[in-house]
């Protein structure tokens, strides 16, 4: 990425990753994304804010370069995650008079994970502020905000929030900032699902505390930064509160048939009493789609045949990644068809157990299902229903 200027003395430092389709072997990024860094030089001192991931550390190295940096005071680190701390042993090579800047966490962190020279890094404290000359950076330690160090560094002078991962997105872009907000959103809410539901707490308390500063700019560590902050604020606060909505995710595999079947009548029952669904055919479907709907779900339906002794994998797959991703669902079900036995649901319902979320009980056939196993479901989409009632604020 070239080096872009934010504000007098501020720059934009980092690499687009335009090829990435899978984040920590794990979460898919369709858009790629970007390793965003900064450099903030004041009349005295220079610090470089978070680094970039080791494959692209030649880009970081070429924009400092470019910015005719031949030191560096501080390296402020936000966060110890190698997708931004991990070209800070070469840095640290190249940079022998620079000191890291990082809270305690963080600090034990880079120690084990980057093997950081301990005499190299100065800790800071929640709130501690460090005068540049003309530019001052305030550190708020804001853990859990991914992982349990994480930091945000905001520079006062020219209300500049470095916000690490938080309001990132995995996005690929030219653009260095998300003046369209709709055309960003969608990545902006995939990133919340994937990275930040499963702390949903912790960002609603950070995002009351970026709530009350002057904003002028936000500077994300993945993704184009926002110079209209309450597009991205608002957004947050939507996804991070309790509301849900009057809609039903239903991912489902199926065999032979018989759950899809039970998956189509179940849909059209749900539709008929006036409830909006969202069905995904787990075989096929991109996870952080179901991610992005269980950000708003207020039940979430899981359909899968039992194969051999339990769930079809793609099932246990998706239903321990949702666990994991802790959306604010009210409601949980299972539905499905089984041949002669097995623990499907007892498997299913333990892993949906650790959702803070109703069970309500579900509707598991032998076979195709018949007449009565329908009426069944009829029977689950009226609960729904009700149970709506009392979650969802009416229109
Ligand atoms: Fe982008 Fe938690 O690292």
């Amino acid at each position: 990425m070239a080096v872009r200027e934010i504000a007098p003395g501020v720059h934009a430092v980092g690499a687009v990753d335009w090829n990435l389709r899978l984040f920590d072997a794990l979460i898919g990024t369709p858009q790629g994304t970007s390793y965003n860094a900064y450099v903030v030089k004041g009349s005295e001192k220079t610090a470089l804010i978070d680094t970039v991931d080791p494959k692209f550390e030649e880009d970081l190295l070429k924009n400092l370069m470019r910015l005719g940096l031949g030191s560096l005071d501080y390296i402020v680190i936000n966060h110890a995650e190698q997708d931004h701390s991990g070209t800070l042993p070469l840095l640290l090579e190249m940079f022998p008079a620079a000191t890291v800047i990082a809270d305690e966490k963080c600090r034990d962190l880079l120690l084990r994970l980057l093997l950081v020279p301990e005499e190299r890094i100065r800790i800071v404290k929640d709130g501690e502020a460090l005068d540049l000359g003309g530019k001052t950076l305030e550190f708020m330690v804001t853990p859990w905000v991914h992982w349990p160090e994480t930091m945000m560094t905001y520079e006062r002078e020219d209300g500049i929030l470095f916000s690490c991962d938080l309001f990132g997105s995995h996005l690929a872009t030219s653009e260095l900032y998300a003046d369209d907000f709709m055309q960003i959103r969608p990545a902006a809410k995939r990133y919340y699902a994937e990275i930040m539901m499963p702390f949903r707490a912790s960002v609603r308390a950070a995002l009351e505390r970026v709530s009350a500063l002057d904003l002028q700019v936000i500077a994300p560590s993945h993704g184009p930064l926002y110079r209209n902050p309450v597009l991205i604020l608002d957004a947050y606060a939507e996804w991070t509160s309790d509301a849900v909505k009057n809609l039903v995710l239903i991912p489902y595999v199926s065999m032979h048939g018989s759950t899809a079947k039970m998956v189509s009548f179940f849909t059209d029952a749900l539709i008929e009493r006036g409830v909006e669904v969202q069905p995904y055919d787990l075989t096929r479907a991109d996870l952080g789609e179901v991610a992005m709907t269980a950000v708003d779900a207020a039940t979430i339906v899981f359909a899968a045949p039992t194969v051999l002794f339990g769930p079809h994998p793609a099932a246990v797959h998706a239903s321990y990644l949702l666990s994991i991703l802790r959306p604010k669902t009210k409601f949980v079900s299972v539905i499905g068809s089984y041949g002669w036995g097995g623990k499907t649901v007892q498997h299913l319902k333990e892993t949906l157990s650790h959702l803070d979320a109703e069970m309500i009980e579900p509707v598991y056939v032998r076979g195709y299902p018949g007449g009565e196993d329908l009426a069944a479901l009829a029977g689950l989409a009226d609960t729904i229903v009700k149970k709506h009632e009392d979650v969802v604020p009416r229109s």
